[in-house]
């Protein structure tokens, strides 16, 4: 598969960094082609222009060149990936806003769907699971961003993995980064 990987962090030499790096190796040893989205290195502007707001009644609207960019790097691949720190529960900001801008009205949702077939969220977190079980944050990542994201927007498959207890060093990082690579091994096979 070609799967294309949003990575969202401020620093790629960061934990989230190297599990970006270990789900690359997985996906390549696994054959899979690997395209990479640095949306920060690459200066992605995560606010929604005017130009780029939906027109409801217009199905085939023409959007930014900004955004027409990524929806052709988008077309490129068949299934997408995600590595970004969970900040607030979600991802960052520049997630997000790349989400509200590229995977716009006609072309993501409304008279076309995505035809990505399968999305894999790895989200670095700082909290323990017991924390995240007690308060209901895993199952509510799961809800706005499994449901109310990538299966409204027709990808059939997500699965989102949270690597808790990320600002913990020693083992705790190496079995998330064996989980990582494991993922990028197994995950995008048909
Ligand atoms: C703005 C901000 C918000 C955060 N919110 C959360 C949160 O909601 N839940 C959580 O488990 N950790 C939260 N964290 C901790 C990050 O998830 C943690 O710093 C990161 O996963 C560690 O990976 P890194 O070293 O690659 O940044 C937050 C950190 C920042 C900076």
């Amino acid at each position: 598969m070609k799967v294309l990987i949003v990575f969202d962090h401020p620093r790629r030499d960061s934990f989230c960094g190297a599990v970006l790096d270990q789900l690359i190796s997985g996906l390549s040893s696994a054959g899979h082609h690997v395209e990479l989205a640095d949306l920060r290195a690459e200066g992605f502007d995560p606010r929604l222009t005017p130009g780029d707001e939906p027109d409801w009644k217009d199905a085939h609207q023409v959007y930014s060149d900004a955004v027409l960019a990524e929806q052709a790097r988008m077309s490129r691949s068949d299934a997408l990936a995600f590595v970004f720190p969970v900040w607030w529960w979600s991802f960052p900001a520049t997630t997000k806003g790349w989400i509200d801008r590229v995977w716009n009205h006609g072309w993501a949702y409304g008279a076309r769907k995505l035809p990505h077939r399968k999305a894999l969220l790895l989200g670095t977190a700082g909290a323990s699971a017991e924390h995240y079980a007690r308060r209901g944050a895993d199952e509510a990542m799961r809800v706005q961003i499994a449901r109310g994201m990538m299966e409204y927007c027709g990808i059939p498959e997500t699965q989102l993995h949270l690597l808790f207890g990320a600002l913990g060093q020693g083992s705790v990082r190496q079995q998330h980064l064996a989980t990582a690579r494991s993922l990028g091994e197994s995950f995008f096979v048909e």
